[in-house]
């Protein structure tokens, strides 16, 4: 069943409670990646536009102490939407009481505040994470309707995600949801083939139920990043010191048996002797890695495989770097996987999320592909098949009062 959206219910002179997920990484104070603040832009600028009030909604970092109260305001984040959106934003430091009820009760047409951090209220019985039934409820009696396009946190049930839904009359996806929605929903249940996922990152065990998943679903799948040495390892090879998570070596065994016409790995890998930036990388083939070197990257060998593997594809998900990107050196497979899929005028390409859409975007794809989800953890269990509890709470479209 496809879920309504802010274009299906009537936001005129309404106040509109928005969750967003503003969870950007951070250093020293200062965002480092603001495409979570960008991609929800077009939902408040449409808000705006039906003449509504906007009350935001997210949460940043994790809150268990009064120190990382003190760390993860979303002070900063307020003065990046400023900026981003070139209109005001008022901020009120509290996530419930007069003060904020206030405010909102003072807000005229157009007007935006950001609640701060939703996850304050985990010092409060971990009431946001937990999601207390009162403070779904009480921040549900602010406003008039619930919009999501908080997809990032979708697979978590939270008191601002969950719990306003379950008790506003209109709960409603936004315009980034729905799209995240399409592409990874559409990529997944019903997609053009052929259908190929690259599936990278570090770990086997991390990506069990996706790889599964896929198998059923995908026409080949790729496999890079360290995650490959644990199937390298199922079929024999050596690995020297790389990363290899020698329990998921049978059941690796088993991924290669039950999708041996799917399965491809990597030819040949970039080796060091020691994990660093600068350490001299060679190249070997995946079947003769020395005893004390490890794998950074795949080789050459495997990037013309991989082309070969995409050509002609017409949907591709890719998750998961394919070697570590962060040392310029072994970035080169993350980097030419982006300029093959970027070449492919007339495939759909969505990237899943996390690192390898921070691979992306630092090496100047933003724009070059389908979709770049902004979902971390939530892209995965979509890539999964899980049902997200952030979506579910969502109202239903039915055929007599929707388009
Ligand atoms: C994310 O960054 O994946 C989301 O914002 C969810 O954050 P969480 O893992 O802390 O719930």
């Amino acid at each position: 069943m496809s879920k309504k959206t802010i274009r299906d219910v009537n936001l005129k002179n309404k106040t509109v409670l928005i969750r967003v997920d503003f969870n950007v990484p951070m250093k020293d104070g200062k965002i480092t990646d603001d495409n979570r603040i960008v991609q929800a832009l077009p939902t408040i600028r449409y808000v705006l536009e039906q003449n509504a009030k906007v009350v935001l909604f997210s949460h940043l970092g994790r809150i268990k102490t009064e120190e990382d109260k003190q760390k993860n305001s979303l002070y900063p984040v307020v003065q990046k939407l400023i900026s981003l959106l070139q209109y005001p934003v008022t901020f009120i430091d509290e996530t419930k009481g007069s003060k904020l009820e206030k405010a909102i009760k003072n807000m005229k047409a157009k007007d935006i505040i950001m609640v701060e951090n939703t996850r304050f209220e985990d010092l409060n019985n971990k009431a946001e994470s937990g999601n207390s039934p009162e403070l779904g409820k009480y921040w549900a009696s602010l406003g008039d309707v619930f919009v999501n396009d908080a997809f990032g946190t979708a697979h978590r049930a939270h008191a601002s995600n969950v719990g306003i839904a379950s008790n506003s009359k209109d709960a409603v996806a936004g315009f980034l949801v729905e799209k995240e929605i399409k592409f990874i929903g559409e990529a997944v249940n019903n997609p053009k083939r052929p259908f190929v996922a690259i599936l990278g990152g570090a770990k086997v065990s991390d990506k069990i139920s996706v790889i599964e998943n896929l198998l059923n679903k995908a026409d080949k799948i790729l496999i890079c990043g360290a995650m490959a040495y644990t199937f390298f390892k199922a079929l024999g090879y050596e690995v020297g010191t790389s990363k290899c998570e020698l329990d998921y070596v049978d059941y690796a065994k088993s991924l290669l048996e039950k999708g041996k016409d799917k399965i491809i790995l990597p030819l040949d890998t970039v080796v060091t002797k020691e994990f660093s930036e600068n350490a001299e990388g060679i190249i070997v083939h995946s079947n003769e890695i020395p005893n004390d070197m490890m794998g950074m990257d795949i080789g050459p060998k495997t990037i013309e495989l991989f082309k070969k593997g995409l050509a002609g594809a017409k949907t591709i998900v890719w998750n998961g770097p394919a070697g570590v990107f962060e040392f310029s050196q072994f970035a080169k497979g993350t980097n030419e996987i982006c300029h093959i899929l970027a070449g492919l005028d007339d495939a759909i390409t969505i990237i899943g999320g996390g690192d390898s859409a921070a691979a992306a975007i630092n090496f100047g794809f933003e724009n070059k592909f389908t979709h770049i989800s902004t979902g971390g953890g939530a892209s995965l269990e979509f890539l999964e098949g899980k049902e997200l509890p952030g979506i579910a709470a969502l109202d239903d479209k039915c055929c007599c009062c929707c388009k």
